[in-house]
């Protein structure tokens, strides 16, 4: 990820079109698909949206924002709503926790740093050392095909390139202990689950898998490795069966024209390559090409200074400013041209089309009078994910002015019921106010954002609904999404229109 700004033409030319029909290749070293970052961070309390701002927004603290370092006490809106509301299922797409960078700066020593897991090592957490035992028994789950070869734990004294390392597992026992300690009050899963109401899905990484599991296990302590079912998902779209579409890629190739064009057109970055370089003492495409940002991220992350050369000197803060402002410029200009945003549409409708259709089923199931989780349906999903997954997942929602997924972000949907109307309140449509009324809720890091998603940003509250009808995200998912490419559906959008 990161890399991003670092794309090369080069790169770019042989990369382009790998997403949708790869394997996992998530990170890839362009921006379209994989890094960049948010906006500005503000002034004392993190926010997704960025307050406004006269100043530029300041690269480096919004660098450490993306660390997401573990030192301090999180905000947490998940769980919250109106009194006497039933919490029927929750969906949450994580990013992995913290990891090894996947490219390397030629002619420096790699950031030293030991990927084994240690209660005496920090960051740490009060789970960690029953969560390294509960992952030895991992034998008992059962894991679709790929799955039960991947290393459950990170474990490399010298991390290997792309390894989860300990504050990614730590990010991630958090995360799952954030949601156990939001739902607890609203008995979500009951201490005899059953395991068809638990479903747990992740690239074939061992830094998804290993971050699912921890997030899972900070969710669930103690999990009964017999009841849970760890399913593979190939593609880091999460499309399933249903990834092709030609027009999504066509978008994807525009857009990483337009950020080519932006690249090169910045001349203050370029002669900061060159500076770089010089430094190093290598060619200035050969540095282009490691996408150093990646790296320096790391060093920035784990608090080691930036990488030197005996005869040259180091690399410096100044220089790791220039990529990241470029990168947030890149940032905005994509915002501007929308192309994007289209290829993100496509991108993650399969994922939102399955989600829709599960709400939709959980819905219907606590309608009937069953109680969902004694009809077995699934009530909590976890999808285990890459930046090229959860920062379409966000454009598509319309998030645009989000932050750049750091690691170990979160997106969580919820699905909730009203009270049942009783006698005295106005009558409403027959036959649902008698079960009362669905409604979803969208969070991303913790913060409420269900009001500046598309389907749900015109609704404000309004009618005294204090939630989003689950409608409004049905029919956006269903036929609204795909007026951006002029269409009324997935299959419409992929194939019929060439323009
Ligand atoms: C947490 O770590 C970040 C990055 O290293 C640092 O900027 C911040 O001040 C730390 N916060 C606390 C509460 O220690
Ligand atoms: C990690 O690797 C070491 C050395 O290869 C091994 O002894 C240890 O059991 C491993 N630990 C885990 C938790 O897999
Ligand atoms: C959308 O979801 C429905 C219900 O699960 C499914 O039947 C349909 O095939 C899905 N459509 C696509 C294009 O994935
Ligand atoms: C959208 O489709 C309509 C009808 O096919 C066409 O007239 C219109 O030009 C299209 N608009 C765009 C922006 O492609």
């Amino acid at each position: 990820m990161v890399s991003a700004a670092a794309a090369r033409l080069f790169l770019l030319l042989i990369s382009v079109n790998l997403i949708p029909t790869t394997p996992i290749v998530e990170e890839q070293p362009f921006k379209a698909i994989d890094g960049g970052f948010g906006v500005a961070l503000g002034k004392s309390r993190k926010r997704v949206f960025p307050v406004l701002h006269i100043q530029e927004p300041n690269p480096i603290l919004e660098a450490y924002g993306y660390c997401n370092t573990p030192n301090h006490t999180e905000q947490a809106w998940e769980g919250h709503s109106p009194a006497d509301y039933k919490l029927l299922s929750v969906h949450v797409m994580i990013r992995h926790g913290d990891r090894y960078p996947l490219y390397f700066i030629p002619k420096t020593r790699r950031p030293s740093i030991d990927c084994t897991l240690s209660g005496s090592r920090k960051p740490t957490h009060p789970l960690l050392k029953s969560f390294i035992s509960h992952m030895s028994q991992g034998g008992q789950g059962h894991w679709e095909a790929p799955l039960s070869s991947v290393p459950r734990l990170p474990n490399h004294s010298v991390c290997e390139t792309g390894e989860l390392t300990q504050t990614g597992v730590v990010q991630h026992l958090r995360n799952g202990q954030l949601l156990q300690q939001a739902y607890k009050h609203h008995n979500l899963l009951s201490p005899d689950w059953a395991p068809r109401q638990l479903w747990v899905e992740t690239t074939g990484k061992g830094r998804t898998l290993q971050s699912g599991l921890a997030f899972l296990y900070g969710f669930l302590p103690n999990f009964d490795w017999s009841k849970l079912t760890v399913r593979h998902q190939w593609s880091t779209l999460y499309c399933g069966s249903a990834c092709d579409c030609p027009a999504r890629n066509r978008y994807l190739d525009e857009e990483q024209r337009r950020q080519y064009r932006l690249r090169v057109a910045d001349t203050e970055l370029e002669r900061n390559y060159v500076d770089m370089a010089q430094t190093l003492g290598v060619p200035t495409r050969q540095l282009r090409a490691a996408n150093p940002v990646d790296s320096l991220l790391c060093h920035l992350c784990h608090d080691l200074s930036f990488p030197c050369v005996p005869a040259g000197g180091c690399l410096t803060m100044a220089q790791f400013a220039v990529i990241r402002r470029q990168q947030l410029d890149d940032e905005a200009d994509r915002r501007r041209v929308g192309l994007y945003h289209k290829y993100a549409i496509l991108a993650m409708y399969p994922y939102l089309n399955r989600t829709a259709s599960k709400m939709e089923r959980v819905a219907k199931s606590s309608e009937a009078g069953r109680r969902p989780r004694a009809a077995g349906e699934e009530v909590f999903t976890l999808s285990s994910a890459h930046d090229v997954t959860v920062a379409p997942l966000l454009s598509a929602l319309g998030l645009e002015e989000a932050r750049f997924p750091r690691f170990a972000a979160r997106v969580v949907f919820e699905l909730w019921r009203s009270p049942p109307t009783t006698q005295g309140q106005p009558k409403k449509k027959a036959g649902i106010a008698k079960h009362g009324e669905v409604f979803i809720r969208v969070l991303y890091n913790g913060e409420d954002v269900t009001f500046h998603t598309t389907f749900c940003r015109s609704h404000e509250r309004r009618a005294g609904q204090p939630l989003c009808p689950l409608m409004n995200f049905l029919s956006f998912v269903r036929r609204d999404m795909f007026s951006i490419v002029n269409a009324t559906s997935y299959q419409d959008a992929c194939f019929t229109h060439s323009g």
